[in-house]
């Protein structure tokens, strides 16, 4: 059985001030019964993440990180990095990476790849944009996307990392994929990795992204193949992001 996983990706936003009450906020509202849940703060705001969430369930991690273990890489952070600042996780490849910052296939592969080496649990991001979609390309884009991780680290690179399907239309648009949609591309992510080994298959975790809030998360969490969400605009106030975590469990 799959544990729901409800990651927040803060992309660019925040303060010191903004950290304390989101954290703080999340940490007062505890649960019996609880999916996994991170938060990603942009990269300044991990040690303080590290502070206020250490020894409690809420995990953190980071936005990106550079495929590269050290050295002369000017701006950039290593895996190594983020295990000492307590990171389990780290995103790879959102789109806002790919199409803003010129992040192709191989480069995602090589983050996801130092990720793995370093023991962080990388969350590979996947999805089409509404061009890709129109023109019936969704699979053959994911496909794409995914093999490259597949090729570079084998489909044991999926025994520790997740992945997220966010469809490019539907991040920070408000027009969230309906469930069916969603699904369908999830099977077909799962059966991808199912052809080469149906028991990792069967234990990795697919998240949805794009627009997820506390009205449409349970019916999409409840899709067979949905394993929880990558959620931006509803991650940033705690009362958003628990009004998620309350509408799964
Ligand atoms: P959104 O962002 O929930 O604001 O659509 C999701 C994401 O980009 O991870």
């Amino acid at each position: 059985m799959r544990k729901i996983l409800l990651a927040g990706n803060w992309k660019m936003h925040g303060s010191k001030a903004m950290v304390s009450a989101l954290l703080e906020g999340l940490l007062a509202a505890p649960r019996r019964e609880t999916p996994d849940m991170v938060v990603f703060p942009p990269f300044p705001y991990l040690a303080q993440a590290q502070s206020l969430l250490a020894g409690s369930p809420i995990a953190w991690g980071a936005q990106t990180l550079s495929p590269e273990a050290q050295g002369a890489h000017t701006g950039e952070v290593s895996a190594s990095m983020l295990l000492d600042l307590g990171c389990r996780y780290v995103l790879v490849g959102h789109s806002e990476r790919r199409t803003l910052y010129g992040e192709n296939d191989a480069d995602v592969a090589a983050r996801y790849a130092a990720a793995l080496a370093a023991g962080l649990e990388p969350i590979l991001c996947v999805g089409e944009t509404l061009q890709e979609r129109e023109e019936e390309r969704t699979e053959a884009v994911v496909e794409r996307q995914l093999e490259a991780v597949l090729d570079r680290c084998g489909v044991e690179g999926f025994e520790r990392g997740a992945v997220a399907y966010e469809p490019v239309w539907a991040i920070g648009t408000g027009r969230t994929a309906t469930p069916d949609q969603a699904q369908a591309v999830h099977a077909f992510i799962r059966g991808k990795v199912a052809y080469r080994n149906d028991i990792i298959a069967g234990q990795l975790r697919i998240l949805y992204g794009g627009s997820v809030n506390g009205s449409n998360a349970a019916d999409l969490f409840a899709r067979e193949d949905i394993d929880g969400g990558l959620v931006g605009g509803a991650s940033l106030k705690a009362e958003d992001f628990l009004a998620i975590r309350d509408a799964v469990t």
